[in-house]
């Protein structure tokens, strides 16, 4: 079997991330590492052996490489995406899919004219925390009547470009997008929204998040997400109410399930499983690569991310204009 040919377009935190994962994929050959700052190329493509290094996605096209991992910061994603589909590569690329609707009308063209296989990074769905609540829901043991999300972060400081909206395209698309995705893959489709926002400390439009979701199976969740609140744990955490029972997450590390008094609660702890595998990045990747190989579908498709993308968008229009917004409807209007 010919190896899948990757090249690695961005090379800092979390190329590292998923080349430590691809470096032990049997099915993969790293080829080569492009960044901007040729610096960090070199670093990289060190810590991988033989990987090539440049500093433009032209550089790794001429490696021939068969597939792309995008992961340059948030509001650089769009061309380089659309340049990798139009070659006919395939391309992962880290969230966000893109940092507004346009970005992502662009992206969803690209990939339906292309025969390379686009996916987007949401590693979260896969973290074990994560895959315990879908398995209880899945397994009809938890039916999700009402949930409480949140997921919030230290400060905009640390580093500075967290702060920086040119850089990121605003918070929910940096850090609360995790969450915002699994609104849909835990509980389905979303019926309407509505946002309240302000910006308590920085230069961005929004930096403090509370929202309200129904979903068409009459599920109700309420997700807030601080920029400020320090770096005080719980940090990340996700309560579903079911029928007298309660499945809840404490960071990427439990899951509690609790049925009605006199019955055992059940804990399962991750403390000491890896990060890449408990945070889900492991299996990210070896699901891609499996669809690379196998031609099946992705696990995070053009559908879903550009789904995701018009939720994010949807989202911030209900903050600036205060309205509910009917995103079922939005979704027929979209996608059909
Ligand atoms: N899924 C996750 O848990 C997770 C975690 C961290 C970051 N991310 C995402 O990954 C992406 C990268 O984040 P990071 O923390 O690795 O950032 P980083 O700052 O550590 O690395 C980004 C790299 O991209 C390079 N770069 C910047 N602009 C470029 C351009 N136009 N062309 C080529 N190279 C360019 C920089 O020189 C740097 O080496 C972001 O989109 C971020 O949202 C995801």
């Amino acid at each position: 079997m010919d190896k899948q040919r990757i090249g690695i377009f961005g090379a800092g935190y979390i190329a590292s991330v998923h080349t430590d994962i691809l470096g032990q994929d049997d099915r993969v050959e790293l080829v080569g590492v492009a960044d901007m700052v040729e610096a960090n190329a070199a670093r990289l493509a060190a810590s991988i052996g033989n990987a090539r290094t440049g500093t433009t996605l032209d550089d790794l096209f001429r490696l021939d490489v068969d597939t792309v991992y995008i992961t340059t910061p948030n509001t650089t994603h769009v061309d380089p995406v659309v340049a990798c589909l139009n070659e006919g590569r395939n391309v992962f690329c880290e969230k966000p899919m893109a940092t507004d609707l346009d970005g992502g009308d662009h992206i969803r063209e690209a990939a339906q004219a292309s025969s390379g296989v686009y996916n987007l990074g949401m590693n979260r769905r896969y973290a074990w925390t994560h895959a315990k609540l879908k398995s209880l829901i899945d397994a009809g043991d938890l039916a999700p009547y009402s949930a409480q999300l949140k997921l919030n972060r230290g400060e905009l400081l640390r580093p500075a470009w967290t702060a920086d909206p040119t850089k990121t395209g605003g918070f929910l698309y940096e850090t609360t997008i995790h969450q915002i995705d699994l609104l849909q893959y835990l509980f389905g489709p979303i019926a309407t929204l509505r946002c309240a926002a302000r910006s308590a400390i920085s230069n961005a439009e929004f930096d403090d998040f509370s929202m309200l979701f129904t979903f068409e199976s009459g599920t109700v969740a309420t997700l807030s997400s601080s920029a400020h609140s320090g770096w005080s744990f719980p940090f990340e955490r996700i309560e579903i109410y079911g029928r007298y029972a309660t499945a809840m997450t404490e960071e990427l590390e439990r899951v509690r399930y609790a049925l009605d008094l006199d019955q055992t609660v059940h804990t399962e702890d991750y403390t000491h499983i890896a990060f890449a595998e408990k945070g889900g990045y492991a299996k990210e990747d070896r699901l891609f690569i499996d669809a690379l190989v196998d031609g099946g579908r992705p696990p995070v498709g053009i559908d879903d991310a550009y789904a995701l993308n018009l939720l994010l968008a949807a989202i911030y229009e209900s903050a600036r204009e205060n309205k509910e917004i009917d995103f079922a409807e939005r979704v027929r209007t979209a996608i059909g």
